[in-house]
């Protein structure tokens, strides 16, 4: 049974006549062309196809498209972009919390490359979506396993490796993945507080 449905793909409406069993992950990367995410397990054992979905995180291998039916999915392609319209958006005094960027890339991805949080990179994608989702959620007070405690929780190892556990790396590039994860936290805090600083 097909049906027709209207996503908007990094910052891109697309208008699709789907057979309902899609999943997003097929339908970014068979119909629309968008390859950034990974069919690593296609089973949600792995995070190679993480993308957000209305800011949150999703495995887009075990997501029907047709649940997609006018949402804001943003893959690592347009991480970048929408961290640029954030930008525009705290200088507009619109936005309370969210995160910026310098120039072209999104600081996750930025801190990715500082910290050469990489090998192969097939799980990378995933990783860097997986990090901006994930530090929204920290930014807004969301506990993980293995917070402890009513204060807001440090952001150290055990933090994100927990929070990042849905994400695997074949490379075991974790050693550097956790110090990326961490800068681009600190980053996102720096800016938050610039950002509420130019709002007042
Ligand atoms: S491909 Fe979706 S979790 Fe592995
Ligand atoms: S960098 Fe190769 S799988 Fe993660």
């Amino acid at each position: 049974m097909n049906t027709d449905i209207t996503v908007q793909v990094d910052g891109t409406r697309h208008r699709l006549t789907i057979d309902t069993r899609t999943t997003l992950l097929d339908a970014l990367r068979e119909r629309l062309g968008v390859t950034s995410p990974k069919k690593g397990c296609d089973h949600g054992q792995c995070g190679a196809c993480t993308v957000l979905s209305g800011g949150r995180r999703v495995l887009s291998c075990l997501t029907l498209a047709v649940t997609q039916d006018g949402a804001r999915v943003v893959t690592a392609e347009g991480l970048a972009a929408e961290a640029a319209t954030a930008d525009v958006r705290h200088a507009e005094g619109q936005l309370a919390q969210g995160q910026h960027a310098d120039g072209d890339l999104h600081p996750v991805q930025q801190a990715f490359i500082d910290r050469d949080a990489f090998q192969c990179g097939y799980c990378t994608p995933g990783q860097v979506v997986s990090a901006a989702g994930m530090l929204d959620e920290f930014a807004r007070g969301w506990p993980s396993a293995v917070t402890g405690g009513t204060e807001a929780p440090e952001l150290d190892r055990a933090e994100v490796a927990e929070r990042m556990s849905g994400n695997l790396c074949r490379c075991a590039a974790y050693v550097n993945i956790v110090p990326a994860v961490q800068q681009a936290a600190a980053a996102s805090t720096a800016r938050r507080a610039a950002g509420t600083e130019v709002g007042e």
